[in-house]
């Protein structure tokens, strides 16, 4: 700082004067004007407002000034500062906005760009119906039972009245576990599940037997090696093929749609006397094709009939086996490929798709969780 003018002599304090203190404030709001964010707006007020700033020094000089100039160059330098740090303070305002915006525009969120979503799986089909087609029974009061896939050929033949030269024994349809003598076969049928409830549960016995069976069959259109099935058997005192009939109508009805019935033809089976085979009424046509050639059905071939599986009352031979009076009790047994059942109810022409794996199948049946 200048010493004190005390003499009254006119001193010249260069920065003080007006053009010098316009000049300095100009400079300092062209700068502020042209900062373009805080960091350079700090730098900014550095300059021209802080404690070095061309102003802030020569506020300093007003000290040197004979006190007639003093208020005049007070107030000159003071409102220049003002201004400056209005100026400052709405551009400070003005940047912030900016930069809040800013920062709001890139941290945007675009809510309509497709999900990379992880896709759910989805059970398979034919696992599917088998718990539907068990439930319809459950509600009538039937157990699931189940058995091994890996069977005793006393359980998968001999209990079932299918003595060592019947046909279905042959290598041919069978899956021999080591060798044709080991005695143990991939199970053929689900009928063997009958043969373990009879042996391990109380009388009366009402079970339902969805379950995976092997048969030497070549994979094609309507073949497969490893296929399903699912076995009913009711065993109790008085059970007539009245029953057999009035629960195989309530099943087909459950699963193809209501007032749809079944048929029996007869047929053979060891394990049952009588034996039939189950017809299920045709649920594309209702048998309104037979006799309409202007009218024919692919699902049934206009027959009005489609096959489903086979039925009977339980041979009192399996019974005996199984250490069952049969003078008391008598039972129905019946069983029904799964795949076929799916093929029906969906449409399904090739039994190959049920096998590959592919998610697409599964998911268009509706089936996804
Ligand atoms: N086990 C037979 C098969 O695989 C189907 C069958 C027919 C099961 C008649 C039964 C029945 O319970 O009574 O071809």
């Amino acid at each position: 700082m200048s010493a004190p003018n005390k003499s009254f002599d006119p001193v010249e304090v260069a920065v003080l004067k007006e053009e010098a203190v316009n000049e300095a404030r100009d400079g300092a709001l062209a700068a502020i004007e042209q900062a373009a964010n805080l960091a350079e707006l700090k730098e900014v007020r550095n300059a021209h407002a802080g404690d070095r700033s061309p102003l802030s020094l020569a506020n300093r000089e007003i000290g040197a000034l004979p006190p007639a100039a003093k208020a005049e160059a007070g107030k000159r330098v003071g409102q220049a500062r003002g201004q400056i740090r209005a100026a400052l303070e709405a551009k400070e305002t003005e940047l912030q906005i900016a930069e809040q915006e800013a920062k709001l525009a890139a941290e945007r969120v675009d809510v309509t760009v497709p999900v990379d979503r992880k896709r759910l799986g989805a059970r398979h089909p034919l696992s599917v119906i088998a718990e539907q087609l068990a439930d319809v029974f459950v509600a009538m009061g039937f157990e699931v039972a189940e058995g091994p896939e890996v069977e005793a050929e006393w359980f998968n033949f001999d209990a079932l009245n299918l003595g060592p030269d019947h046909p279905a024994r042959t290598m041919q349809d069978t899956f021999f576990v080591d060798s044709p003598d080991s005695g143990v076969v991939l199970r053929t049928h689900t009928s063997p599940v009958q043969i373990r409830a009879l042996l391990n549960r109380e009388l009366p016995v009402y079970v339902v037997c969805p379950g995976r069976v092997f048969r030497t069959d070549e994979l094609d259109a309507t073949h497969t090696p490893v296929f399903h099935q699912i076995e009913g058997l009711a065993v109790d005192k008085g059970i007539t093929m009245a029953d057999l009939k009035g629960t195989l109508d309530h099943f087909a009805a459950a699963i193809f749609g209501e007032g749809l019935v079944t048929r029996l033809r007869p047929s053979y089976f060891p394990f049952t006397e009588p034996s039939a085979e189950v017809d299920l009424q045709c649920f594309a046509c209702r048998g309104e094709s037979v006799d309409s050639p202007d009218n024919p059905c692919r699902t049934c071939s206009s027959e009005g009939w489609i096959e489903w599986g086979g039925c009977g009352m339980v041979n009192p031979r399996v019974l005996e086996a199984c250490g069952v009076d049969s003078s008391e009790y008598s039972g129905f047994a019946f069983g029904m490929g799964l795949e076929r059942t799916l093929m029906f109810r969906y449409g399904i022409t090739d039994m190959r798709d049920m096998v590959e794996g592919d998610m697409r199948f599964a998911t268009h049946y509706g089936m996804e969780l």
